[in-house]
């Protein structure tokens, strides 16, 4: 079976990127290659990943390109040299429009920090979601992998994990647990489960 060819789109850290790197190494991920990393910053730490894994990798930036649909027909270009089949949001921090996400129906993957829907939708990213639960008082949070539709966190979920909030909690501390115990066992399943059909 050809392995579908897959496309992390980046903006930070990288820690799920790496964590679906090593699932291709282990074996986790059998259905799927990731044949392309974009980072929509240019001073992102997951480009280092890229290139540590020999992953081919791009900067497309959003003032460059001068507007959103410029930024968004940049990474479609990229996306189409390559070939494309799945693309996979790894901490983007970028909302792309409903013209980008129809072009790619159920072909699009996002790790969010938190069991959707709680805390999501816009604005709710990175440490802000765990800020969040924190002030809620939750006892329990986790991570969801979803299909990205034109609803900002609204498409349909793939996996869950739920993560204990244990007391003294602070937003670093609870994104790290969640990103421990939910978003780098999930996400990876959830990418070679979509690969795999
Ligand atoms: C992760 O916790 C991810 O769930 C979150 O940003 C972090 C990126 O870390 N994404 C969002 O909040 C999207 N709404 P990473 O760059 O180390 O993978």
């Amino acid at each position: 079976m050809n392995k579908k060819r897959i496309a992390v789109l980046v903006s930070g850290g990288g820690t799920n990127l790496q964590a679906i790197l090593d699932a291709q190494q282990s074996g986790i991920i059998r259905s799927g290659a990731v044949t392309l990393v974009i980072a929509n910053k240019a001073d992102a730490y997951a480009l280092t990943r890229a290139e540590n894994a020999g992953v081919d990798h791009c900067v497309i930036l959003k003032k460059e390109c001068g507007s959103q649909a410029a930024f968004e027909q940049a990474i479609i270009d990229k996306l189409e040299a390559y070939r494309i089949d799945i693309i996979v949001l790894a901490g983007f921090m970028s909302i792309l429009s409903e013209s980008f996400t129809s072009r790619y129906p159920r072909r699009i993957l996002n790790v969010h920090p938190s069991l959707i829907p709680s805390f999501c939708g816009e604005g709710f990213y990175g440490l802000r979601v765990h800020q969040a639960a924190l002030d809620k008082g939750v006892k329990v949070t986790g991570a969801t992998v979803h299909f990205v539709n034109e609803i900002p966190d609204g498409g349909e979920i793939i996996l869950q994990k739920a993560v204990d909030v244990l007391p003294g909690d602070t937003p670093e501390t609870l994104q790290r647990r969640v990103m421990e115990q939910a978003e780098w066992v999930i996400f990876p399943r959830a990418v070679e489960l979509v690969c795999a059909g």
